[in-house]
């Protein structure tokens, strides 16, 4: 069963009935000033941080599930009859409700009582600020008074401490209210010198600042006093939950249409000047003022929204597509592309499964989040590079995780998870492809942000690479530490202390536990860095990066290898993980997938078992499983992967972050009809129809889908923010398209299914936009380029003459 249906043509998802199986949401700001809207209007507001500068309420896991939201009510003054346009919070049976999910806006609209109303979400580019463009049209006959109620609850900023710390929060909050414009200030007296606002376009009947003066004692949103009355009281919050609210009166005559403004944003006023006058305590407005002007101004506000259009078009004009499947077109086109800016912008803080207090930036997770990104905003990509590198510690490890707003490494997270430092590599050699921009590589980047302790970036690298050189365990395979890329395959934890954290937990001296996949992303990174240090004249530098990935791979061949796939791991006490000896937990996707990505196997036949083996032990309908026969119990020496329930998760749940490195594996091998197939088996588009089993987004990818052991396997959980988006987007475009940025120039290599006569794609690359026509005129993957009708060596097509901005590629594939 489907919930609504996609609008290709506009860019939208448009959702026909409220009650999704989950709450379906949608990104607001894409540069600083950010929020979560879900098709029912549920969601908050954060500037930059999800954790330190939250800018409303919003309370996780609550019954009845997504309340809380930017709501606006509608009241029909003569029968006093009110319900909300956005379904919830008082949930009327409503007519006509849509909700369009749209690039970086959401619009929902219902009709009531002979009532239309829309509201447009949206975040103007360059503002730390949301519009709600709210348009009323009676359709009765008769000429109603209406009564619109706008409403918000403001949260104290440290979301954290706003959810806990009630014996100082309830007497803390202040607000101001000055022409009409309620000004949250809690905190600006001190330390602070932000606040945020919320105001109307409207002359106001009445306002309220104080929740319990708005919803009243023992109720709830869906029936507010206030509203109910049809009567705000101007109430000035002083401690307790300062909220925001409008009253606004209107008279519609038939058919008739209005359209007021709401606006909440975010303003910070330099130090020295925040108080107006200098001397009081009242809140500096100068400043502020204009800009609330400006955006209360219709016209200006209609241009704000066309502007974030454009800004669209262009960023996914970008890459366009035209295939013979509409599912793999419209992921690539729109709604792949647009995730992987929100990945890149969230990583993994906030989204209706992240609270936005849990975790800052992780470091491997931005890393592979900028693989998807980086041709949209390389500037930045480039910017995140360089913050990351600077987390970096002198030993070449890394901070696991860093806070977005300071930019620090993350104490207690710490470090020590062995994969990470190589993560760094491989996306600046994807920005370094991207872009050309070799200056990078000079930079000055503290190590852990101390100052004094610059190195250029490139040595960040080198300290990477040496990290794993410097960790390798008895069969020469790297240390696990902490974990691998599998945060729940931890080999040195042994925790059977309830509440102790899987991946800070160390009760082993970590020199026993080694990780086969890190040996392939070893293997991989030590390619990439050697490609880097050729091209900067390091020859003897790149020949050692080399010899130490042969050797590498070498001990993979030796001990990585089960005979028929590869193996996963070793634990503390030198015992084969993923193994045809082991009772549970026989084979892993991870290590099939990377080895054979990172080039191990390609040359004696490894590569095709271990993806027979795939195919035969761990794919399904519903994607490719983690790994097989499922936990059952707890292992105290494999950690938290053995925690979860058999299906979910790490333990046996089809984690669809790595089901692409076996799309890639696969493409290596030269088969594009099972790239392809794997694509679409957790390609959301295509699995719309069965929206009623995967429950999540249609137009999003999650990060896993409930395994065959699971009671409802093909459940999705965990949607937006997964590292599923930039691998998958990487996968279908630069492998299975195969349209491949290179240091020399894009490279053009498609691995499609048979079946497929050809396709056609625009890619814009370094300035140049190119034109690719492919066409089949055999089964197999050999390319011939000719390159503006002329024939071309090889895959690449080089670099035009300067001055050319358009070239044509035709592409034959036999
Ligand atoms: C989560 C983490 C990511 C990790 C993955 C597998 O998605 O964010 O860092 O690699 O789980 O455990
Ligand atoms: C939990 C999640 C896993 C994530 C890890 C790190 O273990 O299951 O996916 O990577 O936390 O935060």
């Amino acid at each position: 069963m489907k919930y609504g249906y996609f609008d290709d043509e506009n860019r939208e998802y448009v959702i026909t009935q409220p009650d999704t199986p989950l709450p379906w949401i949608n990104y607001l700001g894409c540069q600083a000033y950010f929020g979560i809207i879900s098709n029912t209007a549920g969601g908050y507001s954060f500037y930059r941080d999800a954790r330190l500068r939250r800018l409303t309420r919003y309370r996780y896991n609550n019954v009845p599930c997504d309340l809380g939201g930017r709501y606006i009510y509608l009241r029909d003054d003569e029968t006093g009859e009110f319900w909300s346009p956005s379904w919830q919070p008082t949930r009327h049976d409503l007519k006509n409700y849509t909700c369009h999910h749209g690039l970086g806006y959401t619009i929902i609209g219902s009709r009531y009582s002979g009532i239309e109303a829309r509201t447009n979400y949206f975040v103007p580019l360059g503002e730390d600020l949301e519009i709600w463009r709210f348009t009323v049209t009676n359709r009765r006959k008769t000429r109603p008074s209406l009564s619109i109620f706008s409403s918000i609850e403001f949260c104290l900023w440290d979301a954290q401490d706003d959810a806990t710390n009630f014996q100082r929060n309830f007497s803390i909050g202040e607000v101001e209210i000055e022409g009409g414009v309620i000004y949250h200030k809690t905190e600006y007296r001190e330390r602070r010198n932000h606040f945020a606002f919320f105001a109307c376009s409207r002359e106001l009947a009445g306002f309220d600042t104080q929740r319990e003066a708005f919803v009243g004692a023992y109720r709830g949103w869906d029936k507010p006093a206030a509203v109910e009355r049809g009567r705000l009281s101007n109430s000035v919050a002083h401690g307790w939950a300062p909220m925001g609210a409008h009253h606004v009166k209107l008279d519609l005559g038939p058919d008739e249409t209005q359209e007021l403004i709401f606006l909440l944003g975010y303003h910070e006023n330099p130090a020295e000047q925040k108080f107006d006058p200098p001397a009081s305590q009242t809140l500096n407005k100068k400043t502020v003022k204009p800009i609330i002007a400006k955006y209360l101004n219709g016209a200006h506000v209609a241009t704000a929204f066309e502007n974030l259009r454009q800004y669209w078009d262009g960023l996914l004009g970008i890459c366009q597509v035209e295939t013979p499947d509409v599912h793999t077109n419209r992921m690539v086109n729109i709604w792949n592309a647009y995730q992987c800016m929100a990945t890149f912008n969230m990583s993994r803080s906030a989204s209706f499964y992240e609270s936005g207090i849990g975790r800052g930036l992780g470091f491997r997770d931005s890393n592979q989040d900028l693989l998807g990104f980086v041709h949209m905003v390389p500037a930045r990509a480039r910017e995140r590079l360089l913050d990351l590198a600077a987390t970096q510690l002198p030993t070449g490890g890394a901070y696991h995780q860093y806070q977005p707003l300071t930019k620090r490494g993350n104490n207690d997270v710490g470090s020590n998870f062995n994969d990470d430092p190589h993560w760094l590599i491989l996306g600046a050699a994807a920005y370094l492809k991207e872009t050309g921009d070799w200056g990078i590589l000079d930079e000055p980047i503290p190590y852990d942000n101390v100052l004094g302790s610059e190195q250029p970036l490139y040595e960040h690298f080198q300290h990477s690479f040496q990290y794993t050189l410097d960790r390798l365990g008895p069969h020469g395979l790297p240390l696990i530490g902490r974990a691998d890329w599998n945060d729940c395959l931890n080999l040195n934890c042994f925790s059977d202390t309830p509440g102790e954290s899987f991946q800070t937990t160390t009760n082993k001296d970590g020199r026993a536990a080694e990780s086969v996949f890190i040996a392939a992303l070893f293997v991989l990174a030590a390619r990439e860095l050697a490609e880097i240090a050729q091209r900067r004249g390091r020859k003897d530098e790149a020949q050692r990066y080399l010899a130490e990935a042969a050797k590498m791979e070498d001990t993979v061949r030796k001990h990585g290898w089960d005979g028929e796939w590869f193996l996963r791991a070793y634990d503390d006490f030198g015992r084969k993980v993923g193994s045809q000896e082991c009772a549970e937990g026989k084979i892993f996707i991870e290590t099939q997938g990377f080895c054979v990505l990172a080039g191990i196997g390609l040359d004696d036949g490894r590569a095709q078992r271990a993806m027979e083996s795939v195919s035969k032990y761990l794919a399904t309908d519903h994607g490719i499983i983690l790994q097989q026969p499922a936990y059952s119990k707890y292992y105290l020496e494999l950690g938290e992967i053995s925690s979860y329930p058999p299906g979910y998760k790490e333990n046996a749940g089809i984690f669809c972050h790595n089901n692409p490195w076996v799309m890639i594996a696969e493409t290596r091998i030269g088969n594009g009809d099972r790239a392809h197939d794997y694509y679409a088996r957790i390609n959301p588009s295509a699995r719309e129809p069965i929206s009623e089993l995967h429950r999540c987004e249609p137009y999003v990818y999650a990060q896993m889908i409930a395994g065959r052991d699971a009671p409802t396997h093909g459940e999705a959980k965990n949607s937006w923010l997964t590292g599923t988006a930039a691998w998958n987007y990487c996968t279908i475009t630069q492998w299975i398209l195969g349209i491949r940025p290179f240091y020399e120039g894009l490279e053009i290599r498609p691995v499609v299914p048979k079946s497929w006569r050809g396709f056609k794609a625009t890619r814009r690359f370094r300035g140049v936009t190119y034109h690719i026509t492919v066409e089949r005129a055999g089964p197999g993957n050999q390319v011939a380029l000719r390159v503006n009708g002329v024939p071309s060596e090889g895959a690449v097509v080089p670099a035009p003459a300067e001055g050319q901005r358009e070239v044509t590629v035709d592409v034959t594939l036999t």
